[in-house]
């Protein structure tokens, strides 16, 4: 079974000229969590041979950026950067070619796999983490971010990592992973930009009631909707539950 499938993608990007086999898993991940639209500038981390690339040049129009430590032969629309992705300076690089910020920051890096699995999951889990710095620093607020990781148990701290910043979090495997693969992939929409995370306690003033009847206590112009709380009331509060423009907390 694991092989025909690999068979199968494998021909069909052969017969359909893409470089890699892993072009259908973006297609299928974007099919399923529209993350790339027309028009969005996004940079692909770990992106030779350039599969992924030559999806996203079909799928949007605006600027994309690809970074890899290997050389990626030439795609028109396309910048190429030779760079390590767990390197500060990379971030600049890429700032520098995108002039602006990113609508999508994706990652299919993976390391040279050795066989030791406790190893390779940590590795992967290391490139996943500096993948999400790069897409903290290059997204527009709102902007969405694709990452790989090997599962293990190092998976649940980043996944909760990754909660933190975004709106929306799933892991997914597309169809065409390979079966055997502990790939899975961590689809995250909408970066949270405002000034609060899940968790964090604050000491507020209540500032306004809203329709709910709730309190609204507003942190740099960003509302937190604190319930059961009264005008004017000085609390300490806890946020529970953060959305691109407002969030949640109860009264501690
Ligand atoms: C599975 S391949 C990516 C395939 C690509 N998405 C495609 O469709 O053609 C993983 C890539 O991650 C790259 N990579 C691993 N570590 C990296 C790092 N620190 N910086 C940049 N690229 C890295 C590898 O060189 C390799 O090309």
């Amino acid at each position: 079974m694991a092989r025909d499938q690999k068979d199968h993608y494998y021909r069909r990007a052969k017969e359909e000229g893409y470089r890699a086999r892993s072009a259908y898993k973006l297609q299928q991940i974007n099919q399923k969590f529209h993350l790339i639209k027309r028009g969005d500038a996004v940079v692909d981390l770990g992106a030779a041979p350039g599969g992924w690339l030559q999806i996203v040049r079909k799928l949007s129009c605006g600027k994309v950026v690809g970074v890899d430590l290997e050389d990626i032969e030439p795609i028109s629309g396309v910048i190429i950067l030779k760079a390590d992705l767990t390197k500060n300076s990379t971030i600049d690089l890429v700032r520098e070619s995108l002039e602006g910020k990113a609508d999508v920051v994706i990652s299919d890096a993976a390391p040279n796999l050795t066989g030791a699995w406790d190893l390779d999951h940590a590795r992967s889990i290391d490139l996943a983490r500096s993948a999400l710095g790069m897409a903290i620093s290059l997204l527009k607020p709102r902007g969405n971010f694709l990452v790989k990781v090997f599962q293990g148990d190092m998976f649940a701290d980043f996944i909760s990592d990754v909660h933190k910043e975004f709106s929306n979090v799933k892991a997914y495997s597309p169809p065409a992973s390979r079966k055997e693969s502990a790939e899975t992939y961590v689809v995250a929409k909408k970066l949270l930009s405002g000034p609060v995370r899940k968790g964090d306690i604050r000491e507020v003033t209540i500032d306004a009631i809203g329709k709910s009847g709730d309190g609204i206590a507003m942190i740099e112009g960003f509302a937190v909707i604190v319930k059961g709380a009264n005008l004017g009331e000085k609390l300490k509060i806890r946020v529970n539950s953060v959305k691109s423009n407002f969030a949640f907390a109860d009264i501690i």
